[in-house]
């Protein structure tokens, strides 16, 4: 069941710039969420802009009954939920969309963030670590200061490994990269990845190659959120490789597997 709540903003801060984490108190969708799923987010009382807007579940706090996102500016709609204040009312929906599919055979795991993709992966790792798994955690960014998740990735119980473009931390290349050197060295059950286009071609490469099963959230521009009006759509493989089909990533999306996506080259 889809949740409409009018909820109460607890805290909204910026974290690094452009970037914020909003907490809010909203216990029945705390309750239901699932890593990689949704909210629809109205982000203002007025008609404009009128739709509303797609982000990921960052984290819940199931005891406090709430649900945080991570979202970067990038428009008008993120700039005004950059506004919101504790005790504010934001109307969101949710939870939507699909999950990560974390399978009980998947006991080695490796989560692959690149950029504000690694927004829905803290509630998938952490889940994994705490379902006894082990879990390496890939964050890729441009450089040290656009690290989103060290922080919290610290004492969480994951392997913590960071690429940066300009190699001011970690590994100097792409996550993919600094993933293939780990898929030579050791074996995951399954990889699961967030983050731009490119990134998640690369996955979907690996995957291949490595015979490893790979999961990975897409994003497209949404209208309804709900499957409704078919803004949404991503191309898929069909008949037995033989062919292709659309689907729609707010209600069989947001997470495919790798190797059905096809991205257009
Ligand atoms: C399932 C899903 C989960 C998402 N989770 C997060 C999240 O956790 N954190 C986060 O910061 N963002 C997330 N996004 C992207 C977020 O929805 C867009 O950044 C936001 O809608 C932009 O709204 P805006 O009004 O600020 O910008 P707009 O004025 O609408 O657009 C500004 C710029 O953002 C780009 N943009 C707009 N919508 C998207 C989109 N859906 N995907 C990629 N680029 C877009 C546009 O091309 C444009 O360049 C998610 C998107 C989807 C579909
Ligand atoms: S956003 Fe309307 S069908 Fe997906």
């Amino acid at each position: 069941m889809i949740i409409d709540d009018n909820a109460r903003v607890i805290t909204n801060k910026m974290i690094i710039p452009a970037h914020y984490v909003m907490e809010i108190h909203s216990p029945d969708i705390a309750l239901k969420a699932l890593p990689g799923q949704f909210l629809h987010i109205k982000v203002t009382n007025n008609t404009s802009p009128l739709l509303r807007r797609p982000i990921s579940i960052h984290m819940r706090d199931r005891e406090k009954g709430s649900i945080s996102i991570l979202y970067r500016v990038v428009g008008t709609g993120t700039q005004l939920l950059s506004h919101y204040k504790p005790g504010d009312r934001i109307n969101i929906i949710g939870p939507l969309g699909n999950c990560f599919p974390l399978a009980a055979e998947f006991k080695r795991i490796a989560v692959v963030g690149g950029g504000i993709g690694t927004a829905p992966l803290l509630f998938l790792a952490l889940e994994a670590v705490n379902s006894g798994r082990d879990v390496l955690y890939i964050e890729g960014a441009r450089c040290r200061d656009a690290l989103l998740l060290s922080e919290h990735l610290g004492n969480s119980g994951c392997r913590v490994m960071v690429a940066t473009d300009d190699g001011s931390l970690g590994y100097r290349g792409f996550p993919t990269e600094l993933l293939k050197s780990r898929l030579e060295r050791e074996s995951f059950d399954a990889v699961y990845a967030c983050g731009p286009k490119p990134m998640l071609k690369g996955i979907k490469k690996l995957s291949l190659e490595y015979r490893t099963p790979a999961f990975i959230s897409l994003e497209e521009r949404m209208g309804c959120g709900i499957g409704a009006c078919l803004s949404c759509v991503c191309k898929v493989i069909a008949d037995g490789g033989r062919g292709a089909e659309y689907r729609k990533v707010c209600t069989d999306g947001p997470v495919f597997p790798a190797e059905a996506v096809m991205f257009d080259e």
